[in-house]
């Protein structure tokens, strides 16, 4: 295979390991940044953000002569093509994604580039931003051909190498036959390994991305509907999950019940959908309940904690451990971790918190917090310990250790990490999520308030009895 000549425009998450990952697979990558510190810091070595395998896959990549950075969209100019992976953050005033970064990265691509290249959207952007871009490009060079395709990227943090080098599919978005046989000879390595390649046009492709977040995260706000309903009835959802995840048809991924999903995308994702949605006039039931269902979760989690503790948070120390918003990740955007410390902090509490990637980005976020580097630091002389992600290194705590340093032996375990009967030996009475504690509560009445399909009023209702 003779490698292409690539750029990518963005050393985000996506942009950083997409390049990596292309140098890997033997093209001549150039990384493209404005933010100059960040380049500087890659030309020197340092990796800007935690993912595990990167760093070595980066040096690998420079070591091989394959993969450079600059701050110069110029640089771009002999590229065969040009991804544009910069961010999309939702607007604060409508909650679409603000596509200013994607449209000022074509103008500048636009003017640079040979003929024949092909400009590829591979930031999550709504449907119809490739015909947006392609009228930037003809504007900016009018009389050049120079193509516009969609390649958008089901990379999951913390795992965004193996989602890159071994995907479930690739899905190439064209509308001519040139940025097809581009984008063919790109992926040409994955495909000889047995990887699937999915033609579409380019709004097909846009769409999918949507769809497969909104789906997944409809995946998720139900199993833990369903734990609710659990708790309610003393059923288990690990069990549940098990029964419905062995199904072919539904399979047995995301079923995994916690305190709400977070991050950069499902939140901003399922948000910029509806609003898609509502511009074209369709309505998204679905999609919109659930993004109701999981912001009113998140929040929910901190009353969960202070139900559990008798009502009474105030002056109490609690500690949690994992602060971002999955394991394996410093990244704190969305993170249930956030309403769940604000909330109970205005009720009273004395939050310390344990993570081992995180807390640089939580500072940020998160005020009159005590941080720590260790759990058990973390949580010496603690009222509660609630574990809100599942790191390698709260999976194995030693929980001996944990009881003979807290005040307390309460653990309230939003990811269900370990088994009650287990910790119950360690002298811990713990609650979890979908099942109920090791002295069953008696079987919940149905009050007719929680079936209230209006989960916005259920939320301000959990927001009121916190103020
Ligand atoms: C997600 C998608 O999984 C990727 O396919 C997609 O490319 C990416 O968004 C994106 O759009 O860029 P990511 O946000 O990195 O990836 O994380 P996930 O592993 O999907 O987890 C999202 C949230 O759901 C986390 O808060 C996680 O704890 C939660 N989750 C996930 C559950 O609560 N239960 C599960 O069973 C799975």
């Amino acid at each position: 295979m003779v490698g292409k000549k690539l750029a990518v425009v963005g050393t985000g998450y996506v942009g950083l390991v997409a390049g990596a990952c292309f140098a890997k697979m033997g093209h001549d990558v150039i990384c493209v940044d404005i933010d100059a510190e960040r380049i500087v810091m890659l030309q020197r070595g340092g990796i800007p953000i935690y993912e595990p395998g990167l760093e070595t896959l980066v040096h690998e990549g420079v070591a091989a002569g394959r993969l450079t950075f600059s701050t110069k969209i110029a640089d771009a100019a002999p590229c065969d093509a040009a991804f544009i992976a910069v961010g999309t953050p939702p607007r604060k005033t409508d909650g679409e994604a603000d596509l200013s970064f994607v449209y000022e990265c074509a103008r500048e691509l636009a003017a640079v580039l040979k003929p024949g290249a092909v400009i590829v959207d591979k930031s999550t952007v709504p449907v119809g931003t490739g015909d947006a871009v392609e009228r930037i490009v003809r504007k900016t060079r009018p009389g050049i051909t120079i193509h516009v395709a969609s390649n958008p990227e089901f990379l999951r943090e913390g795992s965004a190498i193996g989602d890159f080098m071994e995907p479930d599919r690739i899905v190439i978005g064209c509308n001519d036959k040139a940025s097809e046989d581009t984008l063919s000879a790109i992926y040409a390595p994955l495909q000889a390994k047995g990887y699937r390649l999915i033609k579409t046009k380019r709004r097909s492709a846009e769409l999918i991305k949507y769809a497969a977040n909104a789906f997944l995260a409809t995946k998720i706000t139900f199993i833990n509907e369903m734990a609710d309903l659990c708790e309610a009835v003393d059923a288990d959802i690990a069990d549940v999950a098990l029964g419905m995840g062995t199904d072919s048809r539904i399979g047995p991924q995301f079923l995994q019940a916690g305190p709400g999903y977070g991050g950069s995308c499902f939140p901003k994702d399922t948000l910029a959908l509806v609003r898609t949605s509502q511009e074209f006039g369709v309505h998204l039931r679905i999609v919109e309940e659930t993004v109701a269902a999981n912001s009113a979760r998140k929040r929910r989690m901190a009353l969960k904690v202070r139900h559990i503790m008798h009502g009474k948070v105030e002056g109490k120390k609690i500690s949690v451990l994992g602060l971002t918003f999955k394991a394996d990740t410093d990244d704190m955007r969305d993170s249930p971790s956030i309403p769940l410390i604000e909330l109970l902090q205005r009720a009273g509490a004395d939050v310390h918190a344990y993570d081992p990637e995180g807390i640089e980005q939580a500072k940020k976020i998160l005020k009159d917090v005590t941080y720590h580097l260790d759990p058990y630091q973390c949580s010496q002389g603690a009222d509660a310990v609630v574990i809100m992600t599942d790191w390698e290194s709260i999976r194995h705590i030693d929980l001996a250790m944990l009881s003979s340093v807290m005040r307390s032996h309460l653990l309230i375990d939003l990811r269900r990490v370990y088994p009650p009967e287990e910790a119950a030996k360690y002298g811990f009475t713990v609650e979890t999520i979908g099942r109920t504690g090791l002295e069953p509560h008696p079987i919940a009445q149905f009050e007719p308030q929680f079936m209230s399909p209006d989960i916005n009023a259920f939320t301000r209702k959990a927001e009121e009895e916190f103020a």
